[in-house]
Order: structure tokens, then sequence, then C-alpha cells
């Protein structure tokens, strides 16, 4: 690896995975380790967290497994102070904690609707009102929020759908407002990756979602961590307020498909 995360210090929010297999958050975390930072592994369930630290450690990297609801802002708050107390700064907010819902607008319930939007959304303005100020006093910050191609494109998942274009607007307003602070603000819009996430869609689902796009291979969680490196990094120094979409070309494609002009 090259060292494009040397000497940084980076908070991971959902970096366990909910299953066998790799999700974006513990890829995403492996990546940035193996770039250089030292990673502060966060989770509300603190064994998954440790899982991703332990497979870390194996590697030779640095990381800290922390337990918090990311949907709390006292959490939030106690969530920057510990990283502060162990490392002396924060240089990196991976908002990467996220759940689905696969309901459309008559089915989803109100309860259902709010526990999305905290986790999906607020999340990440606890998140990042809580790492700002760590930021600001180092004089320098990157925060990347996981938002989805289900935020760009019409979406039946109502909820989900909802709270990952939410993510975007959150981005775009928080961005010009701390750029002065030197703080980038980027957001990554995952396509339909294979992650533990979505494992209980079945083979034939997982099928569908590799044909769909242009590239026609299968994303994992690697394909967003790298995503989230660039981001990170100090090569994107002059990129805020940006989405990046990783989806092997899904959202470009037209009802035509790969069909050429000349077919
Ligand atoms: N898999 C896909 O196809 C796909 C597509 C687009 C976007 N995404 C996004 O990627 C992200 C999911 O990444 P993943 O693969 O790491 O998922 P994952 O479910 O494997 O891991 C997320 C982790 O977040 C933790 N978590 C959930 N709620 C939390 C909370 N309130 N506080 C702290 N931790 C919490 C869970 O315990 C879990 O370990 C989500 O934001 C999701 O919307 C995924």
């Amino acid at each position: 690896m090259s060292g494009r995360l040397n000497g940084k210090i980076a908070i991971i929010t959902g970096a366990g995975s909910r299953g066998p297999g790799l999700g974006n958050g513990k890829a995403t975390a492996i990546l940035f380790a193996r770039e250089g930072a030292k990673v502060f592994c966060v989770d509300q369930m603190k064994e998954r967290a440790e899982e991703t630290v332990g497979a870390i450690r194996a590697e030779g990297g640095e990381a800290t497994a922390h337990a918090a609801d990311v949907t709390r802002a006292a959490e939030c708050a106690a969530m920057v102070r510990a990283a502060v107390d162990r490392w002396g700064g924060v240089d990196i907010l991976h908002n990467n904690v996220g759940i689905e819902s696969r309901k459309g607008l008559l089915d989803t319930t109100e309860e259902e609707w709010d526990r999305v939007i905290a986790v999906d959304l607020k999340s990440m303005f606890l998140a990042t009102q809580a790492a700002v100020p760590a930021m600001t006093r180092r004089g320098a910050g990157a925060v990347i929020c996981v938002s989805s191609i289900a935020g760009l494109r019409g979406y039946g998942r109502t909820a989900y759908a909802t709270a990952k274009a939410g993510v975007i607007g959150f981005v775009r307003s928080v961005a010009v407002q701390l750029g002065p602070k030197g703080i980038r603000v980027n957001a990554i819009a995952p396509g339909p990756v294979w992650t533990p996430m979505v494992q209980d869609l079945g083979s034939e689902a997982r099928e569908r979602r590799r044909r769909a796009s242009p590239l026609g291979t299968e994303g994992t969680g690697w394909d967003i961590g790298w995503g989230a490196v660039y981001l990170a990094s100090d090569e994107a120094r002059w990129v805020t307020g940006q989405t990046l979409i990783i989806d092997a070309g899904l959202t470009v494609t037209t009802p035509e498909g790969s069909l050429g002009a000349s077919q």
C-alpha cells in the first residue's frame, strides 16, 4: 500500500459487518488502516467493531473498537471524545451507518420511517456535528457520508430513498459551511454491491443485480472502500460537496441499455 492516509486518525461508524462477509464499513476500515490511518471503529454492536479491529491488527494496522449508537447526540459526542483522548485528534469521519427499508409509501409505518431517517440521515448530522470542533482545531478534515444510488434515482423503497437523498443534501449544505475551515465533506453513492446487508435477497437477485450495470460485474465493499480512501486522502484536497457514484455505470444506463445507436 502507498500510505495515502499516513498519520491520519479516522472514525468509521458502522465499522462492523452485520453478517459473515465484508460490508462497506468493514472494508473501508481495513483499507484506511492499510493506507496508514489509525482507525477508530464504531458500531452499536461492539463485537462487530472488535471483529474489524481484529482483522486490522492481524495485518499489523492500528485500530480500536468503540460502542456507540450514532442516532444519539450524547453517544456521538462521547465517540469523538474517546478518539481524541486516545490519539489526540480526528482527521477523517466516515459516516457509513445505514439500514435498509424495503417498503413503499403505503406500507411504511411511521415507526419504520422514523427509524430509517434516524439511522441513515440523522446519525450523519449528529456525528458530523460532534466531530467538526476537533477537525477545526486541526485546521483540516474530511467527512464522508455513505448515500446510495437509491437517493439519486426513482426508487420504490420510500424511507430509504428519502434518507439517502437527504444525505446528499446534507453533504452539500455542510460542505459550503465547512470549506473555509479546511474541512471537506463528500458523499459516496454505492450501487447494488453485494454485502451482508443484502445477502437475504438470495442468489437470483444477486445475479440480476450483477447483470444490471454496463460493466456487468459484481461490486463489493472494497469498491466502496477505495472511493472512501480517495475522498479521505489529500489527493482529494480540492474536492468537496460532491457525490461519488460507484455503481459499475448503472445510473448512466437508459432503457435501451447497452444497445448501441447502430443497432
Ligand atoms: N449493500 C448495498 O447494496 C448498498 C448500496 C448502497 C448503499 N449502501 C450503504 O452502505 C452502508 C452499509 O454498509 P455496510 O455494508 O457496512 O452494512 P452492514 O449492515 O454490514 O454494517 C453496518 C454496521 O452498522 C451498525 N449500525 C447500525 N445502526 C447503527 C447505529 N445506530 N449506531 C452504530 N452502529 C450502527 C451495524 O451494527 C452494522 O455492524 C449503508 O449506509 C447502506 O445504506 C449499501
